[in-house]
Formats: structure tokens, sequence, C-alpha cells
């Protein structure tokens, strides 16, 4: 297995008027060529903060990487200059983001910039970038392609527009693609037709995936393996089979517990709840703050990943 992204000791803070609070701590999280990963975890967990790390385009400050590397084909991205980044994003790493509204310019049509992007990033003709622009409706299947791409990204609806951004995503033939909950937004029927057509992209197009979400279901559709970010940690790793259907570490089973079923169980909504207030305490495992099972070593020391079978690991002292 060829890694394609490789992480290690990645720490990025944020500065703010309480100090300074770690967002990201990973030790160490890698995806092969040609896999979909998936990363799973509540709001505020960081997902967002990987995906502008990997690109790049944390806002600093109040973000700062602390340590780490992040190797992308082998050559560590933090390392990289502005310049060097303009040429890998979009081309060889694109990302859709997650909401499709601020990555839209409402002052253009779509086909103005579609094409730009085509034009850019390509080095196509006016000419020809349209023709690509319309190519890319059909692929997305988006029917009447010359009226969607003579709109304004308001005068369509959520589900066209996310197929907009996948195009865009999908444009220039990167061989990584971060997909931040592509379908966040979206209404639950219209996400799966979004959902379909990323997994159909990406089986056709063989791209490696990172894909964001905080639903473990929705997760499983699209990826082989998960993570499951918990404060800027991973807490669980393994393969989607592995993950949900054995799960090992108190937060994802809570997590999955939260997904409402057709035979709701009663859970403790203190195990999911994150106060507003709760800060990150200076020792320990991160989650005993929620962990119905803590014992005092959770207080007193911070749990490693360790090898549990297969490909599972878990970060959790019990
Ligand atoms: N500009 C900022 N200044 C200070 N803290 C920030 C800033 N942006 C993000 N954070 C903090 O970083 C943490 C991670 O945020 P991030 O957006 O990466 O979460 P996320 O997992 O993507 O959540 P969501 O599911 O809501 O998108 C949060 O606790 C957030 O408060
Ligand atoms: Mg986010």
């Amino acid at each position: 297995m060829t890694e394609l992204l490789k992480i290690e000791n990645l720490k990025v803070n944020f500065r703010t008027f309480e100090g300074v609070t770690n967002v990201l701590n990973l030790e160490s999280l890698s995806v092969a060529k040609g896999e979909s990963f998936g990363l799973v975890g509540e709001s505020g967990a960081g997902k967002t903060t990987l995906a502008y790390t990997i690109l790049k385009l944390l806002p600093i400050p109040p973000a700062f990487v602390e340590s780490g590397v992040i190797n992308f084909e082998g050559e560590n991205l933090l390392k990289k200059s502005e310049g060097e980044m303009q040429k890998i994003r979009g081309k060889k790493v694109s990302m859709i983001f997650q909401d499709p509204m601020s990555t839209l310019n409402p002052v253009f049509t779509t086909g103005q910039q579609i094409t730009r992007v085509l034009q850019h990033n390509q080095g196509l003709h006016k000419a020809q970038a349209k023709k690509r622009a319309v190519e890319l409706m059909n692929l997305v299947k988006l029917p009447d392609p010359e009226n969607i791409l003579s709109k304004y990204p308001h005068e369509l609806s959520g589900g066209q527009r996310q197929r907009i951004i996948i195009a865009l995503a999908f444009s220039c033939g990167a061989q990584f693609l971060i997909a931040d909950e592509p379908t966040r937004n979206l209404d639950v029927t219209i996400q799966a037709g979004v959902l379909q057509l990323i997994a159909e992209l990406i089986r056709e197009t063989n791209v490696t995936v990172l894909f964001i979400g905080n639903n473990l279901e929705l997760v499983s559709l699209i990826c082989d393996r998960v993570g499951i970010l918990h404060r800027g940690q991973l807490v669980e790793l393994g393969s989607i089979k592995e993950v949900a259907k054995h799960p090992a570490h108190p937060y994802t089973l809570t997590l999955l517990r939260a997904i409402p079923k057709e035979k709701r169980e009663k859970i403790d909504l203190t195990q999911i709840a994150l106060k507003a207030e709760e800060r990150l305490a200076e020792k320990g495992c991160r989650y005993a703050g929620r962990c119905l099972k803590k014992e005092k070593i959770c207080l007193e020391e911070e749990p490693a990943l360790k090898h549990i079978g297969g490909t599972h690991y878990i970060a959790c002292h019990l």
C-alpha cells in the first residue's frame, strides 16, 4: 500500500482571548493511494481545521501550526511556499467545501466561474473551457447545462449548487480529494442523491479521498476506512466494518447511539453534549469529562492509540 498522504505529530493551535487552545493533535494518520478515508467527529472536533491545514488555508493568525509533518507524495506541504501551494490546490489536491454559498462567488454566473477555473488550472482557451463546462454539468447529472451555466448561484437550489461545487472539485483531475461534509446543508432526500453522485465519481476517477462527516453511517457509504476525531485527537481508527460494527471507544459508541433509529434507545445526553465552558484538561483523556466509564487513570494519563486487532486501533485506557 503506497501512502499518498502521511501526517505525523501534527499540532495546530488557535490563539484566542482566553489563551492558546490546541485544536488538532494527531500523532499519525495516513491515507493510501486509491483509498477513501472517512474522518468523523462532532462539531468543533477539528475536521475542517485539518482540511485547511493540509491545503495551507488556515487563518494565520489566530491559527498556528506548532509542529508536525504533512507529507503528500513524499513532500512536506507545511514547508511549501504560497506560490507552490497554488500549483497544488485544485490541480493535485482539490476540495469540496462545507458551505457551497461561500465557495461560489455571488456576483458571477456559475458558467463564468467554472470556465475561469478551467482556464487558470488547465490552461484551456475560453471556447474549450465553455465546452468542458457543459461536459462537467453532464458529469454531475445537471440537466439543461447551458441554462444552469447562465445562472447566478442564488438562482439555483442547494442541491444544484452542491453539484456545481462537485463539478469544480473534479474539473482538474486532482488525484486527492478532500470533501468536507458535502451534504451537510442539504435535506435528507437531496443528500442521498448527492452522496450517490460522489460515490460514483470516486469509483470512476479512482481518486484518493479524505471524506469528512459527522455521521458514521453516511461516511460508511463512501469510505473503506474511518478515523474518529474527538477534540483534535484520533480516538478510534479502523476499517468501516471494524469501527461501525464493533465500535470499541466509548465516544464512538455514543456517537453511533446518537443517530436516530426506528426503535429509539434512551441515551444520556451528558455523554455527547460538550459544555461551552469545558476547556481542555491539562492532562488525562480528553473524553474523560463526559465518559461514564472513566477511572482514575483516565484523569491522569493521556491514552495513546493502541492496536486491538486487525486494522483496528483505539485510544482508551479501559
Ligand atoms: N478562527 C478561529 N478562532 C478561534 N478558534 C477557532 C477558529 N476557527 C475554529 N476554531 C476552533 O477550532 C475548533 C475546530 O473547529 P473546526 O471548524 O475545525 O471544527 P469541525 O470539526 O470542522 O466542526 P463542524 O462539524 O462544525 O464543521 C473549534 O473548537 C473552533 O472553536
Ligand atoms: Mg467543519
